[in-house]
């Protein structure tokens, strides 16, 4: 089975839209046709970004992917400050993160939350990046695989066939979310099986075609060798991802 990498930028609360149009620019003169064929390039930028962002990558016809970073679950109504996957879905975005550990953590996401999001996003015909993963404290205690298996168990409730296997879900241990401190490959990987196997036995007899990747700290110093891994598939890159240089080598992993 091979899985098409996807390499996705997680800008999180950076770069206006000004910032972003000069940081899509240089990442496209970075990037270069063979980086677009060996895997999807998505960034996932702020809402204020996306507009422009869609008029940019369309004009100059550069195909890097547009994300957004969260969406509410219902098309329209009276929900102040929510940003409809409808509206996103105009905008020709492909991928839609959902259930970001920084979205529960703070903004107390719940696993109901995020499955009716992650529905929402696909009835949109968009992708969710549906994000699990474990505090430090879980992990100490030797909780991780119950903890992220939960996880997918919620996320997917009533998602099954050809729409969980186009879901893409990003395992981020939340200890090692811009913290420097990553899962070695071989822990990540591990974990990364034990989600596949949860969405073997609990979504799709093709949960080998779900791409899993893996996200905190990676950096172009530790991506080839994570991407090495049998069951990791791609990454969700936060800090790295905000210099088009740095994110550009990530891409490149290959290299
Ligand atoms: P990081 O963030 O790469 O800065 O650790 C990853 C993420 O939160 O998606």
């Amino acid at each position: 089975m091979t899985r098409r990498p996807i390499i996705a930028a997680n800008w999180k609360m950076h770069h206006d839209h000004l910032v972003a149009i000069q940081v899509v620019q240089k990442l496209s003169y970075r990037l270069e046709r063979d980086d677009y064929e060996a895997c999807d390039v998505v960034i996932c930028a702020p809402f204020t970004d996306l507009r422009t962002l869609q008029t940019l990558t369309e004009a100059d016809r550069i195909p890097i992917l547009l994300g957004a970073q969260n969406c509410h679950w219902q098309d329209r109504g009276a929900f102040t400050g929510e940003v409809s996957p409808v509206m996103l879905a105009k905008l020709n975005i492909r991928y839609v993160i959902v259930g970001h550990s920084e979205r529960r953590q703070l903004f107390d996401e719940t696993d109901d939350m995020v499955n009716r999001k992650a529905k929402a996003v696909l009835h949109h015909e968009m992708t969710p990046i549906v994000c699990v993963g474990e505090t430090l404290e879980e992990r100490d205690r030797g909780d991780t695989e119950t903890r992220v298996t939960d996880q997918i168990a919620a996320a997917f409730a009533g998602i099954r066939g050809a729409d969980a296997e186009r879901c893409v879900v990003a395992y981020e241990p939340i200890w090692a979310i811009g913290t420097g401190r990553n899962a070695t490959p071989d822990d990540a990987n591990a974990t990364i099986a034990t989600i596949r196997a949860a969405l073997r036995r609990l979504v799709s007899d093709a949960a080998d075609d779900i791409r899993i990747q893996y996200g905190g700290s990676v950096k172009p110093g530790n991506i080839a060798e994570l991407m090495r891994m049998s069951d990791i598939d791609g990454a969700l890159v936060g800090g790295a991802s905000l210099d088009p240089d740095e994110f550009a080598r990530i891409v490149q992993y290959r290299r």
